[in-house]
């Protein structure tokens, strides 16, 4: 008997009976049904959406995972399933055996795929009640984040959320077979391991077996796959979970999904071009759509000086460009200051802005001190030649032409002027763009542009401890002509040095990142003395594939995808959160199960743990 057999409707009626499942079977699925299927007889499974009675007739909107159809239901034709009908509420589970049906003319729903037929029930049997959901689940409506995080099974049964599953299946199964044809071999790595290179805080799992030990949680195969190249692998990859204890945010989870892949003896271009394969083949199996390789290439210091980001949005233009030049003797303080100081003055142009008012200018003010900027001067080119600005008179005729020829301005743009070091100059300006280039309407959503960002710096200082630190991770090679300047003390040339590191940028957002490798020990060891590993640091953290690496390492590359980003990418989703069945929230919590949660007294006793915790010290007694 079901759980909730024998309860009573709240309106006082005796409750609907269950019928025990008994093996029926499904001829099709709600959403599939159309014009070619009337006069069929089918019988369908799925949950009430929603339940009208108009007297004579009963109307059930029947869902499941492909969608709805109209089950009707007539006291004359079929009085038992129109009682049944009469009774069931939404997210009932119900069997309806009926017959398909063109819908009489004028009923219609333009807005339902198979708003032009309808089902008329012979018998409908009633699986399961449903308690009234704690909210209403319609494709359209988007229920409070936290209640979707609480009830996420109901969430899931929105179609939206069901078809984001269905994509991110149908794109896992489409790279599966892609890097399987193309010679690739999955194989599963540890996920309970040490310590990996990638630089968030590890997870910890503390060893029962070996009180006072533990392992980290993957934070990505890294290792493992450089391990599996020595082995002679070739070619692998592996739809790995990654765990990563760091602060989220819409694109960012702590425990997510790569597509992890490392090929022996290639360089990045041949990777490049498999990759490239790869999204247009994804791109085309999945979406039905014509991806056009390859795929444009910009360095690091490129993207930098023309987009003030790594990872620059190229579906809109309004670039950033350098007007240190034509403003290095400027009469404006601030900016001949800045060029003295060995600063540099960037600008974008913002097409059709001069007319902004005070009140939204302030608000750029705002925007780009909150941005990091000591301030933002505007150029307004007025229709008519005119040029307001509020530092005009320090500046000569020269620079109001020299300005709008380097940014592309004409009468009636807005030119954004920032002074200070370059990277926040930069930065400060690359923010601006994409928020003006949303509130412009200028980035349009139904396009997918593919960049390759290439020789990322190899080195970054980390600005606590003041230690210079990979900024991929220690195995990534630098690119060939800096070699030599690993041994440079030199502050400056270290933060020149460039690596053999890349990403793959889809519209602004970081998808895949990897690099070619250090295969010679040599090299890795310079690699360390840069990184002031000492040789026992080094050996404690890596030791085991460095060892691996003496037994005859090939050249080796690699990259990884983040799969979440991908497929909200290709759902045209705002958030990995829904394109992941069961995400936590920005907190690192699962609203659903409650974790993560207290353990008993006797588990961290048998683990030989202690919390220092003041509310758990009872616990540990
Ligand atoms: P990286 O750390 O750049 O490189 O990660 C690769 C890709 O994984 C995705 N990603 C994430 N997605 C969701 N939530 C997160 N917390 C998160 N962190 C990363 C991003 C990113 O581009 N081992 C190297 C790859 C290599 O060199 O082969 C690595 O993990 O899309």
């Amino acid at each position: 008997m079901a759980a909730n057999d024998g309860e009573k409707l709240t309106n006082g009626t005796s409750p609907v009976a269950l019928s025990r499942y008994q093996g029926e079977k499904r001829t099709c699925y709600c959403g599939e049904l159309g014009e070619k299927d009337v006069g069929s007889k089918v019988v369908l499974m799925g949950w009430v959406n929603r339940q009208r009675d108009l007297g004579e007739l009963i109307f059930i909107d029947l869902r499941d995972r492909t969608g709805m159809v109209q089950v009707v239901t007539d006291h004359k034709r079929s009085p038992e399933s129109f009682k049944v009908a009469k009774k069931v509420r939404s997210e009932y589970v119900l069997c309806v055996s009926g017959t398909v049906v063109k819908r009489a003319p004028g009923t219609e729903n333009p807005n339902s795929p198979t708003g032009t037929i309808e089902v008329m029930a012979d018998a409908i049997k009633v699986y399961n009640r449903a308690k009234t959901p704690p909210f209403v689940i319609r494709d359209e409506a988007e229920p409070d984040e936290g209640l979707r995080m609480r009830y996420r099974y109901l969430d899931l049964r929105r179609l939206p959320m069901l078809r984001n599953l269905e994509l991110r299946h149908k794109a896992t199964l489409a790279v599966r077979n892609y890097l399987s044809q193309n010679g690739f071999w999955e194989v599963e790595t540890p996920t309970m391991t040490k310590s990996t290179p990638e630089g968030a805080r590890d997870y910890l799992v503390p060893s029962r077996l070996d009180p006072g030990n533990f392992y980290a949680l993957a934070q990505s195969p890294q290792l493992f796959k450089q391990l599996l190249m020595v082995s002679g692998v070739d070619k692998y990859f592996q739809i790995a979970r990654c765990y990563r204890d760091e602060d989220l945010r819409a694109d960012r989870q702590p425990e997510f999904t790569q597509i992890d892949i490392e090929v022996s003896f290639s360089d990045e271009e041949q990777l490049f071009a498999l990759i490239e394969g790869m999204m247009k083949y994804l791109w085309k199996q999945v979406l039905d759509i014509d991806v056009t390789l390859p795929f444009p290439k910009m360095t690091w210091q490129e993207a930098m000086e023309r987009y003030g980001t790594d990872k620059p949005d190229i579906r809109f233009g309004m670039e950033i460009h350098d007007i240190t030049g034509v403003v290095k003797d400027s009469g404006f303080m601030v900016f001949r200051n800045t060029v003295n100081s060995q600063g540099t003055v960037r600008a974008l142009c913002a097409p059709g802005c001069a007319g902004f008012s005070r009140q939204q200018l302030d608000a750029l003010v705002a925007q780009a001190k909150e941005f990091g900027a000591s301030g933002l001067i505007h150029l307004a080119y007025l229709p008519g030649g005119e040029v307001k600005s509020p530092v005009r008179k320090h500046l000569s005729e020269e620079e109001i032409e020299g300005i709008a020829r380097a940014t592309g301005a004409r009468e009636g743009d807005l030119v954004l002027v920032v002074a200070g070091p370059f990277e926040t100059a930069v930065t400060v300006l690359g923010r601006l763009r994409l928020s003006l280039g949303e509130k412009l309407g200028l980035i349009p959503e139904d396009k997918y542009e593919f960049l390759w960002v290439t020789e990322f710096p190899l080195l970054e200082k980390n600005e606590e401890d003041g230690r210079w630190q990979a900024v991929h991770h220690p195995f990534t090679s630098p690119v060939a002509r800096h070699v030599d300047l690993l041994e440079s003390e030199d502050d400056s040339v270290r933060a020149q040095i460039r690596a053999r590191a890349y990403d793959l940028v889809l519209n602004g957002v970081e998808l895949a990142s990897g690099s070619v490798r250090i295969h010679e020990r040599e090299l890795q060891d310079k690699m360390f003395r840069l990184l002031n590993l000492s040789p026992e640091e080094a050996d404690e953290k890596f030791g085991f594939l460095l060892e691996a690496f003496e037994y005859g390492a090939p050249p080796h590359c690699g990259i990884a995808f983040g799969l979440d980003r991908l497929v909200m990418l290709m759902a045209g989703a705002g958030t990995i959160r829904d394109v992941i069945a069961f995400p936590k929230t920005t907190k690192a919590t699962c609203l659903l199960t409650g974790a993560p949660s207290q353990v008993s007294a006797e588990q961290l006793e048998e683990l030989g743990l202690c919390l220092k915790l003041k509310q758990e010290e009872k616990a540990c007694k």
